[in-house]
């Protein structure tokens, strides 16, 4: 199936990013936001950073106006109608990601394949709420979506050949890399790196070091190009313990069970980057605190 119209739900971090990768790539695409104020600054940030890939001479001028002219955004979820794949990227919440995917079910036409971009959550019931099990997909993009090439393809026991297919042509279009995955919580990525960084954030708590020593001792120890403090503020905090919460529900194991630190901090609105503040970022402009 040739897909043209790609419909993205939740214009926040992730679905702000895939639709710019979706625009940039040739698509036609819908972002339909919860409301008018958020939908203005999410349409906002996706032109800016399409603006930024000119200047850093990653997109030509001529592919930057195609890609603003294929990038339209919506409140209204009737507009995907005629969508050929809606990805949807709203929070990490199964009654609110099986609100949206029982009205996908009624709304779009019977051939539209509907990709969920949970974190952590059942994939079958996501895909059970819109009556359509045979063509709801797991899409997994990473943060930024632009910038981290790998999609987890997620399955479940009704997802169909032909779905699969269409979605992993859909992957190659947009230069991603995809890997398999069953439906299980967290599928491969997170199912590692949610107790690691819930380890950091539990040291942090037991004063065992530092934030930064915590991130440095990672970055100069193991080479990774990001600690999992500074990893844990570009998720978000609140979405990282949504991701915890739904783990620890299915495994019941303490490793994935968010830390105290975590979600009092949440509890201040300090959700990292997206806020300004988180358990190791500080944006000068919010805090008046040096980076
Ligand atoms: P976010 O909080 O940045 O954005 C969510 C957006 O959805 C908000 O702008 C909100 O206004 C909008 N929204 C809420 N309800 C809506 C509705 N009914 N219709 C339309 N829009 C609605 O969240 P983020 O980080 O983008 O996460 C979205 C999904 O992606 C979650 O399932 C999360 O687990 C997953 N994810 C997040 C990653 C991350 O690093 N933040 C990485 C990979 C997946």
């Amino acid at each position: 199936m040739e897909l043209k119209q790609i419909g993205i739900i939740g214009g926040g971090i992730m679905g702000g990013g895939i639709a710019q990768l979706c625009a940039s790539h040739g698509y036609e695409v819908t972002l339909v936001e919860a409301e008018e104020g958020r939908l203005a600054s999410s349409i906002q940030r996706v032109s800016k950073a399409l603006e930024r890939d000119v200047e850093r001479g990653r997109l030509s001028a001529e592919r930057f106006g195609r890609a603003i002219e294929r990038l339209r955004g919506t409140t209204k979820l009737e507009e995907l109608r005629d969508a050929d794949l809606v990805i949807e990227a709203i929070p990490e919440d199964i009654v609110q990601k099986r609100e949206v995917f029982r009205a996908l079910g009624t709304t779009c036409r019977q051939t539209t394949i509907l990709a969920s971009n949970t974190s952590s959550l059942s994939l079958s019931e996501i895909a059970s709420a819109s009556g359509r099990n045979d063509r709801t997909i797991g899409l997994h993009f990473f943060n930024p979506p632009t910038v981290l090439k790998l999609v987890e393809v997620i399955t479940t026991a009704d997802t169909s050949p032909a779905t699969v297919e269409t979605a992993m042509v859909f992957c190659d279009s947009i230069d991603r890399i995809t890997v398999r995955t069953q439906d299980s919580p967290g599928f491969v990525v997170n199912r590692l790196l949610v107790p690691f960084i819930f380890d950091a954030v539990r040291m942090v708590e037991s004063q065992i070091a530092s934030p930064e020593d915590v991130d440095s001792a990672c970055k100069v120890g193991l080479s990774h190009a990001m600690g999992p403090l500074a990893t844990a503020d570009l998720i978000g905090l609140d979405t990282l313990v949504q991701i915890g919460e739904a783990m620890f529900a299915e495994f019941g194991d303490p490793r994935f069970k968010p830390p105290t630190l975590l979600r009092r901090l949440v509890s201040l609105g300090r959700l990292g980057r997206k806020s300004g503040i988180g358990i190791l970022y500080k944006d000068p402009a919010v805090t008046g605190a040096p980076a």
